[in-house]
């Protein structure tokens, strides 16, 4: 067809000099003031504007998809059965050929009018990295409640150690990246949680160059946080696969922390049974089994593998396939214990190795069974 000039139906543009990459969910009315303030804003650059979204239900995509249909500078991921914010970003990011590469909250908590300077910091200045930060001279964290900005603090703290560049502020969510940085630290990026990042700063092998520029945070005026609980989890597992991870995977080390907790779940119910309600031991032993597999089932469902998290029926089926899966455990912890006891080695030994076949076992086998990556 296009023998001839294969590229003569290209029409020329402009060349794309920055990609802002916004993760919404459920964020339907911060879309369209957003868009008009990033715009005006943005004037005099060349800008494409991708939206992350991880199954809104509140009508954002439909917001969205109105506003784009007539420009196509604005464009949609949508990611579907999965969550995460540092993976809906690096997405975004790894989605656009855009030199720079920027990622903005769709709640319009981070002021947007530092972005040209973010953007100028790499495209004039040569810095690799550019941080709003809240902690440098003229930054802020607004009105945040004396309890969060300690904790926000503590946990800026415990980063330290594993960044290679230093940050006052490894804990925003808002910055921009030289776009071949970003996908140089692709590969050794954790992705969980919230801090992306810290996420590249600790995955990078050398120091970047970076620009720190001061903002204020605001308020949310519109939609909810999506910050809960589990996020101090998640911040934990990506300090210790930083830390660990090239030795052990962070997910198995949550996975046997919660398999230790159930053992206690295990020991209580079981002594309940028998010692309070004076119920037979084979009928205790079944339902403290029982007890903490489901533990153990939802604790793991809920924190280590919150990116798959099963809900609805599949939570029923996937309480199945775990309890099939670590029946399986079960056995080659006797078996082997059984062997390594018949070796002489001592009682407890075999039982240690027995217990952390079965639960490696165990890891592998409902990381694949129960929690496979869709
Ligand atoms: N696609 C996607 N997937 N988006 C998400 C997810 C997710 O799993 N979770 C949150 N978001 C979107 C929200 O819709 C919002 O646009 C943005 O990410 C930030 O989420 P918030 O729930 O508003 O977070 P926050 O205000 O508590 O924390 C923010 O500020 C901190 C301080 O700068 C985040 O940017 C943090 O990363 C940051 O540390
Ligand atoms: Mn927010």
């Amino acid at each position: 067809m296009y023998t001839q000039h294969p590229q003569d139906w290209i029409v020329e543009q402009a060349a794309l000099q920055l990609a802002v990459v916004v993760p919404v969910l459920n964020e339907r009315d911060n879309v369209e003031p957003l868009l008009n303030r990033l715009a005006l804003v943005l004037a005099g650059i060349e800008w494409e504007i991708i939206f992350v979204d991880d199954g809104s239900t509140d009508g954002t995509i439909a917001e969205i998809e109105s506003i784009a249909a007539t420009d196509r500078r604005i464009r949609l991921i949508r990611r579907i059965g999965r969550r995460g914010l540092s993976s809906a970003v690096m997405e975004g990011f790894l989605s656009s050929i855009a030199p720079v590469v920027a990622v903005i909250d769709g709640d319009m908590q981070h002021d947007e009018t530092i972005l040209p300077s973010l953007y100028s910091a790499i495209a004039n200045d040569n810095a690799e990295l550019a941080v709003g930060s809240r902690y440098t001279l003229g930054g802020s964290l607004g009105d945040w409640s004396e309890d969060r900005a300690r904790i926000s603090k503590f946990a800026t703290r415990l980063a330290s150690p594993i960044m290679k560049t230093p940050l006052t502020d490894p804990m925003s969510g808002f910055f921009a990246i030289r776009r071949s940085v970003a996908i140089e630290a692709a590969p050794q990026l954790s992705t969980v949680g919230y801090k992306l990042l810290l996420d590249l700063v600790a995955s990078t092998s050398r120091t970047l160059s970076v620009a720190e520029i001061p903002y204020r945070f605001r308020s949310r005026t519109a939609g909810e946080s999506k910050l809960d609980g589990a996020v101090a989890i998640e911040y934990v597992e990506l300090l210790l696969d930083k830390m660990f991870g090239r030795f052990i995977p962070a997910k198995l080390i949550m996975f046997g922390s919660i398999g230790m907790v159930g053992t206690i779940v295990h020991l209580s119910l079981l002594g309940l049974m028998i010692n309070v309600l004076s119920a037979p031991f084979h009928w205790s032993q079944s339902l403290a089994t029982f007890g903490a597999m489901t533990f153990n089932y939802a604790l793991n469902n809920e924190l280590t593998y919150r990116d798959r998290k099963l809900t609805g029926l599949r939570w029923f089926g996937g309480l199945i396939s775990f309890s099939a899966a670590c029946g399986l455990g079960a056995i080659a912890n006797v078996g082997l214990g059984s062997v390594l006891y018949a070796e002489s080695w001592s009682w407890w030994a075999a039982g240690i190795a027995g217990a952390a076949i079965g639960s490696v076992w165990n890891y592998v086998a409902t990381s694949w069974l129960t929690w496979r990556k869709r």
